[in-house]
């Protein structure tokens, strides 16, 4: 790792300054490839081509982002990075501590960022007190999304606790469908192994996951995380090794699986099909996660690049990203809610609307708490021992949660 981030530094310093002219081009990495996802960049990609720039598009197809990174610091250490990249949550601050990232403060003024963002946005947006990234969207993390014809045909109800998930599974499946369509990737096994930890509460999700406490990584409540794991494991179909997760929800917009537990990217699934929320589909919290949200800001973190032009689009770029105009159309299309307080509410639906309302409450019941599958309360070098030992679990059915516990809190140790 130390050998990695002096060579990421060395290329940082050879990025200077340069020549002169008006339209520029800004190349932009990001791993939004699913339909909604897709769609959801074009918004960017039009707007900044409006403004007279050019887009280069640095797509990098991979849920969550795991290959976009790699490719991103193979581009960093060869002194050519990207004028944009998608990075969020402590991450921003590991590029920021390289020297990597460029000073947004003027264009931030200007917009009155500090004015328009929540705290919890505005202070991830910022390295050293400067910004240097844009946030885009707030995703909530912990829902479940699920198809009510199949529930209607298996005489089912929705699950507000695992405890009840596990019996509500159980008809899904007699019934002859699949009750949890899943995608056996590391960060989607995460995905699932945090809302089910979530429901363990607030002081201990931020213990385990924020602090890492070995006590609590050790603890019986961290056993029974596990425990509820393996038996959920049961409701997956055979073939959901290595499955993306737009694929996943694909089954349940198609009838075949009733439930997905995913962040609201899903949402962007179901609306690119013209899919209605509340008829078509359902949203609710992962069971008993009523109380909490998980969440996960996307935002674009801006790199030190050396020609006039483009360090100008750039500055367009992170401009354009907090007018309303972009927040309202990228997140109807995203799934998520605009980062940006205050936007008009009409042109969201239901699940957008509870959102936003659960981002408000839970934020005064100090129960809104970082996403640890999706990079936002652990530096990454912790998310991804949580990841290997979590997904090892899933997939070793002769591992005890006895000793699942142990080689997490070691992992997570060792990765400090
Ligand atoms: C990102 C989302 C993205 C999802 C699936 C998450 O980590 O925050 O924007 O849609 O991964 O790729």
């Amino acid at each position: 790792m130390k050998k990695f981030a002096s060579a990421l530094t060395a290329a940082a310093l050879t990025i200077g300054a340069a020549n002169t002219s008006s339209a520029g081009q800004v190349e932009v990495l990001h791993w939004w490839t699913s339909g909604g996802e897709a769609a959801s960049i074009n918004v960017l990609k039009d707007l900044m081509k409006k403004e007279g720039h050019t887009w280069k598009d640095f797509a990098v197809a991979g849920g969550a982002g795991e290959s976009a990174m790699t490719v991103l610091k193979s581009r960093a250490i060869s002194g050519n990075p990207p004028a944009g990249a998608q990075i969020k949550g402590p991450t921003i601050q590991e590029w920021g501590d390289l020297g990597f990232l460029t000073n947004l403060d003027d264009v931030a003024k200007a917009g009155q960022w500090d004015q328009v963002l929540p705290t919890v946005v505005s202070d991830t947006m910022k390295h050293d007190g400067h910004y240097v990234a844009a946030p885009v969207n707030v995703h909530r993390v912990n829902w479940m999304w699920s198809n009510p014809e199949i529930f209607r045909k298996a005489g089912a109800t929705i699950p507000t606790s695992w405890k009840q998930f596990l019996v509500e599974a159980e008809k899904i499946k007699a019934a002859g469908f699949t009750p949890l369509a899943h995608g056996g990737q590391a960060w989607q096994d995460a995905t699932l192994f945090e809302a089910i930890a979530l429901e363990k509460g607030a002081n201990f999700y931020n213990s385990a996951f924020v602090d890492l406490s070995d006590k609590t990584l050790r603890s019986e409540d961290m056993i029974d995380v596990f425990r509820t794991f393996r038996a959920v494991r049961d409701y997956v179909d055979a073939g959901f090794s290595g499955r993306d997760w737009n694929i996943a929800t694909s089954m349940v917009i198609n009838g075949e699986a009733a439930m997905q537990i995913m962040g609201d990217w899903a949402k962007g699934e179901f609306t690119a099909a013209n899919k209605r929320a509340g008829v078509d589909y359902l949203c609710s919290p992962a069971p008993g996660t009523h109380d909490t949200y998980t969440f996960n800001i996307d935002s674009i973190a801006m790199f030190k690049i050396k020609n006039k032009d483009n360090q100008a689009a750039q500055k367009d770029l992170a401009r354009l990203i907090l007018e309303p105009e972009f927040q309202e159309t990228f997140n109807l299309n995203k799934g998520s809610i605009p980062a940006r307080l205050n936007m008009p509410r009409d042109k969201f639906d239901s699940c957008a609307h509870s959102s936003m309302d659960a981002f408000v409450a839970t934020s005064a019941a100090n129960t809104l708490l970082p996403s640890m599958a999706h990079g936002m309360s652990t530096p990454a070098m912790a998310q991804g021992a949580i990841y290997d030992v979590v997904t090892n679990f899933f997939n070793s059915p002769s591992m005890t949660p006895e000793k699942a516990v142990d080689v997490l809190a070691r992992a997570v140790k060792s990765s400090l």
